[in-house]
């Protein structure tokens, strides 16, 4: 069976442990070892949403390793995507998405997807059905470059953590909710839960209301995976409360899930909350003052976090955006490599 790399849920600490110190040697090695693994062999990149870090990493990264990554934007350069069965495609779509697997796997060794939730629906966006689809009908491995949940970026915190801090057992993790001027999409927050629970660290989700807490599948498989290793996850409210003695701050804005589609009704809420920046102030009552930040990126100055948080030292969003070019080689070595 093709082995797909849709979320860490189904990982086990250990796998991720061991990736992530494949992930290390290949960082630590870069520059002096020529790569081979991925010699004659292709990746096609499909984005249906912008990108910074994702195109780049990857696109470096299968290049680094001596492969070829080709990128499509359906819709734009590429033809337009039905992923729905069964439906009379008298629309926008040119095309449908078990053509596009299908032909895409005759080509290339893997299937990278980014795929944004619509934001209409929750019910609907939690199904992720577009990787779905490529994964129901690709032949070769599918990789999730971010849908409901962002896994590449999960590893990119886990190794950068696991760089600064050593241990992460029993130490503190607070996933902060920020503002954001547009209801965003809650895949980082997810992941953040999931991977922090996974690593040994208490987790601490700190959101304005009841209403953005993130959905019981993450939340229910973050609490067995802190269960598993003796530690907690624990929705609060209170910010001074949540930052207090924090080993690490993670700052994410997402909409509410409770008002997709609603969004002018969750922007009064929403705007009520801009005071969740995180700042000088709610850093220095993390644990000695000398908590670590960081952020996925891209990330708005000012609004989520201030210029002195991000260019502090204790800021990890630029060795994270690095690090998901070394997880991301160790993984495609994982899935396609010579040596998997
Ligand atoms: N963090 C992240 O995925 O960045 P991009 O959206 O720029 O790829």
């Amino acid at each position: 069976m093709t082995r797909h790399f849709l979320s860490t849920l189904d990982w086990s600490r250990a796998e991720i442990e061991a990736l992530l110190a494949d992930a290390s040697e290949l960082k630590a090695t870069r520059r002096a070892v020529r790569r081979n693994d991925l010699a004659g062999k292709s990746v096609a990149l499909v984005f249906f949403n912008p990108s910074l870090r994702t195109r780049s990493s990857f696109e470096i990264g299968v290049f680094e390793m001596g492969g070829h990554a080709v990128v499509l934007e359906p819709g734009k350069g590429a033809w337009p995507i039905e992923y729905r069965d069964g439906v009379v495609m008298d629309g926008e779509a040119e095309e449908h998405v078990e053509e596009v697997a299908r032909v895409l796997s005759r080509y290339c060794d893997l299937i990278a997807v980014r795929a944004f939730p619509k934001f209409q629906r929750w019910e609907d966006d939690r199904e992720d059905a577009v990787i779905q689809a490529f994964a129901k009908y690709a032949t070769v491995p599918v990789l999730n470059m971010e849908t409901i949940t962002h896994p590449c970026q999960e590893l990119a915190l886990a190794l950068t953590l696991r760089e600064r801090l050593g241990t992460t057992d029993g130490k503190k993790l607070v996933v902060t909710w920020t503002y954001h001027p547009r209801p965003l999409n809650t895949a980082v927050a997810n992941s953040a839960l999931i991977i922090a629970a996974k690593m040994g660290f208490d987790v601490t989700l700190l959101c304005p209301t009841p209403e953005y807490v993130l959905d019981a599948r993450y939340m229910d498989a973050a609490r067995t995976f802190a269960k598993e290793n003796g530690r907690s996850v624990t929705v609060s409210h209170d910010v001074d409360a949540a930052y207090r003695d924090a080993h690490v701050v993670y700052a994410k804005s997402w909409g509410a899930l409770p008002y997709f589609g609603r969004w002018d009704e969750e922007k009064p809420i929403r705007d009520a909350h801009k005071h969740f920046i995180v700042d000088e102030r709610k850093m220095a009552l993390t644990l000695e003052g000398n908590g670590l930040f960081s952020h996925c990126l891209p990330m708005r100055r000012n609004v989520k976090a201030t210029d002195a948080v991000v260019r502090s030292p204790s800021s990890l969003v630029i060795d994270e955006a690095e690090n998901r070019l070394h997880v991301q080689k160790a993984l495609l070595r994982r899935l396609i490599g010579d040596a998997k």
